[in-house]
């Protein structure tokens, strides 16, 4: 039998939260279809909405890797896999989209395998995917994507990931200028020592950030949502980002920023019909969507 999965883009760093916070949104998202086949090892038969940019020899593609490893660590090497892959959002454009494809993947065959574990369980093998994807194995991409909603990276060694609420009346518009920002890169430029009082802004803003979430403070979680670390130095990568965060705020928006290493940029707004009136205004490509959609198989 076949199974298909749906696994939704993401916001990683949330601004102030570089690789300890993100979020998933209810589209645009990627879907795997899994099937069982009788022959022992894995094997991708299509992939579509990636313009041929995806590797479809599976020891290449961190879908297939990631299942991999998976069958690996629950002793299942003998089972046999097809996998296709139908990508829905752009690669390279901060919105998760290798994540989402991995998690899905992972998801389809822990439910085809009847596997009642935690889906939490199957982030290390997503953080795997991640660090095949771009050198890194962050987890505020996967883990959202698999979890929905807001997720915090606590820790990543020992790996602790809490879920986190998040205001009924916050919504989010994503703006994806059409450039590519290949991650690996976007990471390779960010200093890497910082200064204490730096340090103390930025961890006020986190913690300002998820306290907004836990009070339903939107004015708090809007004014904690400042990163002086890694901004400054990826918005380079993005063209007009000060002029399009000046028009999102003059529309009205609560927070603007880039979206995990970009170049998507997003903003969070008190009503949907501003998240829309500010995609339109500032670009196209993508439409206002809304927090917190999950996995889901359909
Ligand atoms: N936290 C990661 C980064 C997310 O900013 O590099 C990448 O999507």
């Amino acid at each position: 039998a076949d199974i298909q999965v749906f696994a939704p883009a993401t916001v990683a760093n949330v601004v102030c939260g570089f690789d300890v916070l993100g979020f998933a949104v209810n589209e645009p998202g990627d879907e795997v279809v899994m099937r069982m086949t009788g022959k022992p090892g894995i094997t991708i038969s299509k992939i579509t909405g990636d313009n041929g940019r995806l590797p479809m020899d599976p020891a290449k593609n961190t879908v297939s890797v990631s299942v991999q490893h998976y069958l690996k660590s629950i002793g299942r090497t003998d089972i046999g896999l097809d996998i296709e892959l139908h990508k829905k959002m752009p690669i390279g454009s901060g919105l998760g989209s290798s994540s989402a494809s991995t998690v899905a993947g992972l998801y389809a065959i822990k439910t085809l395998l009847g596997d009642e574990s935690d889906v939490a369980g199957l982030l290390p093998f997503a953080m795997k995917g991640e660090e095949m994807a771009c050198g890194h194995g962050h987890a505020d991409n996967v883990a959202p994507a698999l979890m929905g909603g807001f997720v915090l990276i606590r820790s990543y060694e020992p790996l602790d990931v809490v879920r986190l609420p998040h205001p009924e009346g916050l919504y989010c518009a994503i703006i994806f200028p059409d450039v590519d920002v290949p991650t690996r890169e976007a990471r390779q430029i960010i200093r890497k020592n910082i200064q204490m009082k730096d340090a103390v802004t930025q961890w006020g803003n986190i913690a300002g950030l998820v306290s907004g979430l836990f009070l339903n403070d939107i004015d708090l979680i809007g004014r904690s949502m400042k990163d002086i670390l890694v901004e400054p130095v990826r918005s380079m990568l993005i063209p007009d980002f000060y002029k399009m965060r000046e028009m999102a705020m003059e529309m009205g928006a609560v927070s603007f920023g880039i979206s995990g290493s970009g170049p998507s940029v997003f903003a969070f707004t008190r009503d949907e019909d501003t998240a829309h009136r500010i995609t339109q205004k500032l670009q196209q490509h993508l439409t206002g969507i809304k927090i917190g959609s999950n996995i889901y198989v359909s």
